[in-house]
């Protein structure tokens, strides 16, 4: 039977909105969850989650476990955005089609509220419900945490505001792209297989193509961010150029770029199918949406 995405889709990011919606708190202080709420829900494509669901469903893993993964990482995500918007990093007044957090309720509030997501995240990756074996959890928070953090997104975000004005080489700008945004998408990818049960060579397999198709989500936002307007992307597009800031656009130029991402995409589908997980095709068909995508 042909596998359809938009139908596999449809119900886990039903299931990923109601999860998000009773796990990020209504009632915090001052406005910290208006704020928290706001930054999360009603928007974003939800690629994370959707990578989580399907390295789970791929290695037959524990599905609670990967509902919370599918959240924490979502979690952390939408974080890593509110601080990026910023006016300290990328002063931008557009996400998701609204106006960002910061805008919205000011920047102190924005930056609580980042923080309280990424402690929210590791909160849900632990629950004392007794669900979840021990080691599971561990190993859940121990990817989160490293591909969120100095080695990580954090780290590549440090990269990136360092190198405005600069040209970097292909290698310092596949460095920079692989830790701010493959990270965490490829951490999505080993989180849902860390749910189950594989072997090395499967998990050699999931990282290949959790590491291309993470790098090429990225060298697709540097296409997007000259090719598409504002109201598609639900973010300011031209802002890379108007920022000086190096991406795969301005070292390769935009055709270049994009055959590039091709290449990444053949990457991903060659990892994949050394894995030989019995159903890849969730995965296979997500890596294509990540190339081929319009916002
Ligand atoms: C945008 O990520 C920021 C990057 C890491 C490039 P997405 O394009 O996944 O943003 P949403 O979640 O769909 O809004
Ligand atoms: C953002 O990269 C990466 C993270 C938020 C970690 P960008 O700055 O290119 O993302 P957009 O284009 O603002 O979404
Ligand atoms: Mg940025
Ligand atoms: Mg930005
Ligand atoms: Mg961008």
């Amino acid at each position: 039977m042909s596998f359809v995405l938009k139908a596999w889709s449809a119900e886990r990011l039903g299931q990923v909105e109601r999860a998000l919606s009773a796990w990020v708190p209504h009632k915090a202080p001052a406005q910290l969850g208006e704020a928290m709420r706001y930054a999360v829900l009603d928007g974003g494509k939800r690629l994370r989650p959707l990578l989580v669901l399907a390295a789970c469903e791929a290695v037959g893993g524990h599905l609670e476990a990967a509902l919370r993964a599918a959240c924490a990482v979502e979690l952390i995500h939408a974080y890593s955005l509110v601080h990026d918007d910023m006016p300290c990093m990328d002063n931008d007044v557009l996400r998701r089609g609204k106006p960002t957090v910061h805008v919205q309720f000011g920047e102190a509030t924005a930056l609580l509220a980042g923080d309280a997501l990424q402690a929210l995240a590791f909160e849900l990756l632990a629950p004392a419900n007794g669900d979840i074996p021990d080691a599971v959890q561990a190993r859940l928070c121990r990817l989160l945490a490293q591909a969120a953090g100095h080695a990580g997104m954090a780290g590549g975000q440090a990269i990136d505001l360092a190198a405005v004005g600069q040209s970097l080489t292909e290698d310092q700008l596949r460095e920079m792209h692989s830790l701010k945004t493959g990270a965490l998408l490829q951490a999505s990818v080993m989180m849902g297989a860390a749910t189950g049960e594989i072997g090395a060579a499967a998990r050699q397999g999931l990282a290949d193509y959790g590491r291309a198709l993470g790098l090429a989500f990225q060298v697709v936002d540097d296409i997007l961010d000259v090719t598409a307007d504002s109201a598609t992307l639900g973010k300011t597009a031209g802002k890379d150029a108007a920022q000086d800031k190096p991406t795969y656009v301005s070292l390769l130029g935009l055709e270049r770029a994009g055959a590039y991402s091709l290449e990444l995409l053949q990457h991903a589908r060659a990892a994949l199918a050394t894995t030989r997980l019995a159903d890849t095709r969730a995965l296979l068909a997500l890596a294509e949406m990540v190339v081929i995508r319009e916002h």
